[in-house]
């Protein structure tokens, strides 16, 4: 297939894409431009230790991440101590440790060789064979310079583009298995002059090229710009140690970027061709199986309707006793079974809580994918998604209560005081003890990953100050406000449910193939955020995910109005729990696809590391599963009360 045959689809895609460009020059305070004067000192602030998969097709081997100046690491710090640098909320819980450091960076002042430490780090065995073992696992150094990544240029295999990726390596396996320690950094820094003015430099780019070297009587630390042997940190012997000499040198290139596109390198998509193709094929397709499912059902509606109209004005007849065997033709279809169609289902206080949470989820995702399409969340602001997603969920607390406790209502549902406590409890509760789990993995394992003490606290002061009560206050309107009316009445006496039939329509096959179809719609994307959450690359494709979100949403609903549509067909009207667990499936494919990426791209060399994978992957299926559960379950609800509301009951 070509992908000129699907120009109309393109352009609209070329439109969602061009969204976010349009808007990346628009920065929100607090990330405006600095400008430094020549000789003014440019901050270099160092973030958290963590692994790196080079290229596309690299092995993972960790997913946990540690402090800088974590002694085992031996890298020292600045005189007086390393400072906090003040970070958002987002920041933060997204695993950001920004921390001063000793490095001395004047603008347009080019020096060589210059030392890190107040004299050589001795490094003990036992820190030798720490760090080896992390150089060996792919870990690598982030440094922020003037807010900028210095990362590593990085040619695309696939494109030949050269991009910078962010992070460098802390060392390299030679294939002797001889392992170098990278102690000297040439850091190269590109400014540009605000129209062409010497005293208005910005900073527009960062790049770092480590080395080892070993330096000796031989090879004095001035000779840091030729060619020296490599240092091995000696990790055999446990009371042996190695002396290593930091240095660096600094190049200040003068660039044409202007400092509002200084971010365009580091925003490299891996194949977007392969991205191109695969989205829109996929939106092709499930344009495709959406039109095909609507209109299969709406001609099965129409003639529907028109037979049970029709048997309606037999029935007037009938009392003269005529016609009797077309009397027996009603005996089919979902009208039989509108006595029992809006019966409660089981667990009607679950149901309303899950379907709170899922709605409170479902304005989050879109109100943080808006905010992302109109230039928000630009990178450059460090940890606002994370910061905004809390924001919108917390203030969103008060959704879930109304839809919860209105839902509950109109399941005749008796409990209310334990509908209102439990929509603000149950699902973040759930969230909050596994996210607290895997916290104490981390804490035990040193990783700076770890969400610290007072975070933790900050988050369970936000959710009950201000997300409990506003639940409660969403709950109070949901339950002041009057029921939501059945368009037919319920019969007293439950109707029997004849023998499920046809195989597809089994609770486990149907629910596997209804979910297997959104989660269709997200595939491509899913590789592309798993990539940013895991392989540290940064995500900014807002507008596919925009477009993907959109998809998912309507596939969702389609599969599952036809899956509740064959259900009441076959009389079996408890559609509640089958629309919301079938929609929810997909997630369980999420979760799949997540261990088959453990599988082939992960190697774990910790226990630790594959719990938190696992333990993340299960949390972010659990919400996915709540979100897409609720977008089935609302759409199957508006359509089951569409079709119930226009035929005539006797
Ligand atoms: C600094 O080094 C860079 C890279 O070698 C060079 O292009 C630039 O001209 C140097 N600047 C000065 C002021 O020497």
């Amino acid at each position: 297939m070509q992908l000129r045959k699907q120009a109309p689809s393109a352009a609209l895609l070329a439109t969602f894409l061009a969204l976010p460009q349009l808007t990346s020059a628009f920065y929100l305070p607090g990330v405006a431009p600095t400008s430094y004067k020549p000789n003014e000192k440019v901050p270099l602030y160092v973030n958290t230790i963590k692994p790196i998969a080079s290229d596309s097709d690299a092995l993972l081997h960790s997913t946990l991440s540690f402090d800088y100046y974590l002694p085992l690491f031996g890298f020292c710090e600045p005189p007086g101590g390393a400072q906090n640098v003040d970070e958002s909320l987002g920041s933060i819980l997204f695993g950001d440790r920004i921390k001063t450091s000793p490095f001395d960076l004047k603008m347009g002042q080019n020096e060589t060789c210059k030392r890190l430490c107040d004299g050589p780090r001795q490094y003990s065995g036992k820190m030798a064979a720490f760090t080896n073992s992390k150089i060996q696992q792919g870990y690598s150094l982030n440094w922020l310079i003037d807010g900028l990544p210095a990362g590593q240029e990085v040619v695309d295999q696939m494109t030949n583009v050269q991009f910078y990726s962010p992070g460098f390596l802390m060392g390299g396996e030679k294939p002797e298995g001889q392992i170098a320690f990278n102690n000297h950094y040439n850091i190269y820094v590109e400014y540009h002059e605000v129209g062409g003015n010497k005293d208005q430099r910005r900073v527009v780019g960062a790049r770092v090229h480590p080395e080892s070297k070993k330096y000796d009587s031989e090879h004095p630390v001035e000779e840091c710009q030729t060619e020296i042997p490599p240092v091995h940190l000696n990790d055999k012997d446990p009371n042996g140690h190695t002396d290593v000499e930091f240095t660096y040198s600094v190049f200040w290139i003068k660039s044409n970027t202007a400092w509002a596109t200084r971010w365009d390198k580091y925003l490299h998509v891996y194949d977007p061709k392969i991205h191109w193709f695969s989205l829109v094929n996929s939106a092709v397709i499930v344009a495709f199986l959406v039109l095909m499912v609507m209109s299969v059902l709406i001609r099965a509606l129409k003639k529907d309707f028109a037979r049970y109209n029709r048997l309606d004005q037999i029935h007037l007849d009938d009392f003269s006793g005529n016609e009797i065997e077309d009397g027996v033709q009603e005996d089919s279809g979902w009208k039989l079974v509108h006595g029992d169609v809006f019966r409660t289902p089981a667990h009607p206080l679950l149901l309303s809580v899950l379907l709170g949470n899922g709605a409170q989820l479902f304005v989050m995702t879109g109100f943080t994918i808006a905010f992302a399409l109109l230039g928000f969340l630009s990178p450059s602001n460090r940890g606002s998604l994370g910061t905004i997603m809390i924001l919108l969920y917390t203030i969103l607390g008060a959704v879930g209560g109304y839809v919860s406790s209105r839902i509950y209502k109109s399941l005749n549902g008796e409990k209310w005081k334990l509908n209102i406590v439990l929509t603000p409890l149950l699902v973040p509760g759930i969230v909050f003890a596994t996210f607290f789990f895997l916290n104490l993995f981390l804490w035990a394992k040193q990783s700076s990953g770890a969400v610290p003490v007072g975070t933790m606290l900050v988050i369970i002061c936000i959710w009950f100050i201000i997300s409990v009560p506003l639940s409660f206050l969403g709950s109070w309107l949901g339950f002041r406000a009057n029921q939501i009316e059945a368009p037919v009445r319920t019969n007293q006496i439950p109707r029997q449910i004849p023998p499920m039939t046809t195989t597809y329509l089994k609770p486990l096959p149907s629910t596997l193939l209804v979910g297997i179809l959104p989660f269709g719609a997200i595939f491509v994307e899913l590789y592309f955020i798993m990539n940013s959450i895991w392989f540290n690359r940064i995500y900014y494709m807002f507008g596919f995910l925009f477009l993907c979100y959109g998809l998912m949403i309507i596939t969702c609903a389609a599969v599952t109005v036809l899956l509740v549509y064959m259900l009441l067909c076959s009389e079996n009207y408890h559609w509640q729990w089958r629309a919301f667990l079938a929609a929810g499936m997909s997630a369980g494919y999420i979760f799949l696809n997540a261990i088959v990426l453990w599988i082939t791209k992960l190697s774990m060399s910790s226990v630790a590391g594959t719990v938190l994978y696992l333990g993340y992957s299960l949390l972010i299926s659990f919400l996915a599963f709540i979100l897409t559960g609720s977008i089935g379950y609302f759409a199957s609800w508006w359509f089951v009360r569409k079709i119930y509301s226009s035929i005539k009951i006797d």
